[in-house]
């Protein structure tokens, strides 16, 4: 795992896209696992104003987002489809066919899910996955008490996730209860994994996600057992990490010696 301190939030979403360019160039038909969230909005930003001014290519790549809200519609404007509409797709040369959000209005959600998990294997597996932390620890909607090998499934949400929502939509009884969600077990089966976290509100679930034990309690502590994390926090959310000065000189010495290591080597 290299954990990556940047000063500011826009730092950190720009060192986030030079790891998502670097992906798409090395592999244009990439397979991205994206995310929603105030987190990566920064990231997006950034990748469409690199294909805008840059020519950055999304043409051939392949999408899927790890979660949605059950029962509501891809047009709802708290929907994570129209989000993902919003911030990236429509902005960017990506074939709208090859982005899948799970669809909230589905009817047989065992059966949805099922079919998810498959149409990931179809296309060979994600091969970089971005990721936002819950202020519970969640990573997607993968609550407390989720199992580490969990798969695409249906999630109860936890009151504080509702809380923390809420502040998107005018009526906090609107935020949904209920969320299809990629599992823990899933979101590990990627290739390489980008973590972002932003602000004071999350530098204590980042310490316990990173530098505690690994336990369904907070399930980014998962993310210690994957082979090819990056994680990428400002200087806020990296405020509580015990062995921040280590991950600073890890860092500037990468930098120093070989840029190109950066992301590269846990
Ligand atoms: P946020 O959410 O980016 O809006 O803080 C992160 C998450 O819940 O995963």
């Amino acid at each position: 795992m290299e954990i990556i301190i940047a000063e500011t939030t826009e730092e950190m979403s720009r060192l986030a896209a030079d790891i998502v360019e670097r992906q798409l160039l090395r592999k244009p038909n990439s397979v991205l696992g994206l995310a929603t969230g105030s987190t990566p909005m920064g990231l997006y930003k950034e990748l469409v104003r690199r294909h805008q001014q840059q020519g950055l290519d999304f043409s051939k790549v392949i999408s899927f987002n790890l979660d949605e809200y059950l029962d509501l519609s891809p047009t709802h404007p708290q929907s994570y489809r129209y989000f993902m509409d919003q911030q990236l797709f429509n902005h960017v040369n990506i074939d709208p066919r090859n982005t899948h959000v799970p669809y909230g209005h589905v009817a047989e959600v065992e059966e949805y899910c099922a079919w998810y998990e498959e149409e990931i294997k179809r296309v060979g597996g994600i091969d970089l996955q971005v990721l936002g932390i819950g202020a519970d620890g969640h990573i997607a909607f993968n609550e407390p008490g989720s199992s580490l090998g969990s798969r695409t499934r249906l999630k109860t949400l936890t009151q504080q996730t509702i809380e923390d929502n809420s502040r998107f939509f005018d009526d906090p009884d609107q935020v949904p209860r209920f969320a299809i969600t990629m599992g823990v077990g899933t979101i590990l089966e990627t290739r390489e994994i980008l973590l972002l976290a932003n602000g004071a509100k999350k530098a204590d679930v980042v310490a316990q996600a990173l530098e505690g034990p690994i336990t369904a309690q907070i399930t980014a502590s998962a993310l210690q057992m994957h082979r090819h994390v990056t994680v990428i926090v400002d200087s806020a959310a990296g405020s509580k990490l015990k062995r921040a000065d280590y991950y600073r000189w890890v860092h500037q010495e990468k930098k120093r010696l070989i840029p190109r290591l950066i992301g590269r080597v846990t």
